[in-house]
């Protein structure tokens, strides 16, 4: 396995002055290529979830949670070439909420590329982020990496315009987690027309990242776990040999491999979601080899969320996750086997019970 130029320890080291309170809730990528003049990092935000209460009130602990992985990530060393804000920067999308998150990020010492949340955009569409931030849209090349940023929470226009009498009404209907009034998410005809031409001008040998909110895979579509077109975004990455999908929106650790294309989620700096035993009880596609993280202490607001880095060296990526208040966890790609694997917490003789609360 190969290491980290960047190890843990240097980490922490230049992280601990912030560090000491308790969670980093950014997660460090590093992308290797072929040559290691080429390597670099960059760091990943995700789901803040800045949620305004009323005048200059917004909700405590979630500001914390991205002041904190603002800070923290400047400090990171050696520095990430750019950060990636993988979505759901406010609650329910007011320009409060969007001013707000985006004046704590505007701390940020790097060039930020942002993703649409559904929390960012069921308000007014995306109107009011896109003139904070830009296309919703997009991609861009870096050291030899192409990436590509989906909006991939729009839906059936039939539920965006025909159903609700207000936008506020529409904002909270797609904001809840568990309700049976949400519609599936998807990238939908338009993107993926303009995917499929971007992608057809790409070699098929070049490493592609695909960075999304909701994840391009189908896990669990109670919670919106899901993209409706999951499988036609993985059909267009199917040609090439290295292709990895980032996505946020879960605020849990998933991994899984589905043919040349790796997938793995990213932490949320506001909470975590738990891991609800309807996972068993409907319709799923939760992946086998996804660990669930060992928690959940509802003592601990920061419980399960961390930083990772990223080793894609071989193609392959190494995951190593950072959890506060948690064991760290490394998810390798076992040749074996043919699939990532974290051979300690999958074990299940090593497996600690989920703890009990009264
Ligand atoms: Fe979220
Ligand atoms: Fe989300």
């Amino acid at each position: 396995m190969r290491d980290f130029n960047l190890s843990r320890r240097q980490f922490l080291k230049s992280t601990a002055a912030v560090a000491a309170a308790g969670v980093v809730p950014t997660s460090l990528v590093k992308v290797a290529l072929a040559s290691p003049a080429e390597s670099f990092t960059f760091a990943y935000i995700s789901d803040a979830h800045i949620q305004h209460i009323k005048g200059t009130s917004f909700v405590r602990n979630w500001d914390r949670g991205l002041i904190r992985a603002a800070a923290e990530t400047n400090l990171l060393e050696p520095k990430p070439d750019f950060v990636l804000f993988g979505g759901d920067l406010a609650q329910l999308g007011t320009k409060a909420e969007l001013d707000h998150g985006a004046e704590i990020m505007s701390a940020v010492g790097y060039k930020t590329y942002y993703v649409m949340g559904e929390h960012d955009y069921y308000l007014d569409l995306g109107e009011y982020w896109s003139k904070l931030f830009g296309p919703q849209y997009y991609s861009f090349d870096h050291k030899g990496v192409h990436f590509v940023v989906l909006n991939s929470v729009l839906t059936f226009d039939d539920w965006t315009f025909n159903r609700w009498p207000t936008a506020e009404q529409r904002m909270l209907e797609m904001a809840g987690l568990d309700n049976p009034n949400g519609s599936p998410f998807m990238v939908g005809d338009k993107q993926r027309e303009w995917l499929k031409a971007n992608l057809d001008k790409v070699s098929k040998g070049t490493p592609v990242v695909v960075v999304s909110h909701s994840p391009l895979q189908k896990i669990y579509k109670g919670w919106n776990f899901w993209t409706e077109d999951a499988e036609q975004i993985q059909a267009l990455l199917k040609p090439f040999s290295k292709a990895t999908v980032l996505y946020g929106h879960v605020h849990q650790i998933h991994y899984n491999q589905i043919g040349n294309i790796t997938f793995h989620s990213v932490m949320a700096t506001a909470w975590p979601w738990p891991y609800p035993q309807s996972y068993a009880q409907a319709q799923h596609h939760l992946p086998e080899i996804t660990v669930p993280i060992n928690r959940a202490d509802p003592f601990f607001e920061r419980d399960a969320t961390g930083w990772q880095f990223i080793d894609a060296a071989t193609g392959r990526v190494t995951m190593r996750y950072n959890l506060y208040n948690n064991t760290g966890r490394t998810v390798a790609f076992n040749t074996t086997t043919g699939r990532p694997e974290d051979r300690i917490y999958q074990d299940p003789a090593r497996r600690i019970l989920p703890q009990l609360h009264y």
